[in-house]
């Protein structure tokens, strides 16, 4: 199959028919649970500059660190169960990190017991996303990053929720929205389309129908900003921070004469 071209996704729909883009591969094919690399990429592309750093504290096949080095940014990734020498392993509730350090931060966490990443007692990807001990660690989580991430910077939460036959639905996708707009200004909810194997196959869909139920079609990303301003303070706006150029549209915008013209 030949792949498109790269581009910035400019709606809230994003889809792209690869796991990996370009000629090569970022992060592992075989790694199961892989965050498909175009969504980093547009990530970093839109909310960073070259240079800065980007943290991923569940790196899984360090799909962020492939990305990130593509664009010429720095990364520090870690992992409960690390699979590669760069990644660094500790627990994503304390990551060995200084507080608002990180440029960006992204996470592809663990969704439910639905993959079996490694026998680590302290693996998220134990615990039912049915039962409240998902979101209490999943907050913990949040909470960390929050904590690391510099004021005014963004990060990027990827997640699908969970449906299995016979297992009540987990909206895992809604349940962390709201821990992150505990800690975060929401700025943007993105669908983006799921291009699983799995999805192709048509006593699937069958099923669907017979059982009435929807297969997941598309994951969560949610976009979000930590409070607080940046530290620049003259030059163009970043057009990657809204709220700054909205200021600098005020700041120059044509006040409304009186009377008629
Ligand atoms: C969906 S995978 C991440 C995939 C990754 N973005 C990639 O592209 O390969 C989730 C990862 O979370 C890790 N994990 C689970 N619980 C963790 C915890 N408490 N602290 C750090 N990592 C954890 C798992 O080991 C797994 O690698």
């Amino acid at each position: 199959m030949k792949k498109p071209p790269l581009v910035l996704q400019t709606t809230t729909l994003w889809d792209y028919p690869s796991q990996h883009y370009g000629g090569g591969m970022q992060g592992d094919k075989d790694y199961t649970g892989a965050t498909p690399s175009y969504v980093i990429w547009n990530l970093l592309s839109r909310y960073t500059a070259p240079g800065d750093l980007v943290v991923d504290p569940m790196a899984g096949s360090g799909t962020t660190l492939d990305v990130a080095r593509d664009l010429g940014r720095r990364a520090a990734v870690f992992d409960l169960a690390p699979s590669r020498p760069e990644i660094e392993k500790a627990d994503a509730r304390k990551i060995p990190f200084p507080s608002s350090q990180a440029d960006f931060v992204f996470i592809d966490p663990p969704y439910s017991t639905h993959v079996v990443y490694s026998d680590e007692p302290g693996c998220i990807g134990r615990l039912p996303a049915q039962e409240p001990e998902y979101y209490t660690a999943m907050r913990d989580v949040v909470k960390e990053i929050a904590r690391i991430l510099r004021p005014g910077r963004y990060m990027g939460l990827y997640v699908c929720d969970s449906f299995k036959k016979g297992e009540p639905f987990a909206p895992i996708g809604l349940g962390l929205f709201s821990i992150l707009c505990d800690f975060f200004t929401p700025i943007d909810v993105v669908a983006v389309v799921r291009r699983n194997k799995s999805l192709k196959r048509n006593h699937w869909h069958s099923a669907a129908i017979e059982g009435n139920y929807f297969l997941r079609g598309f994951n969560y990303l949610f976009i979000m900003q930590k409070s607080g301003s940046k530290t620049r303070k003259s030059g163009p706006p970043d057009p990657r921070d809204p709220a700054e150029t909205a200021r600098h549209l005020a700041a120059r915008a044509v006040p409304k004469r009186e009377g008629k013209p």
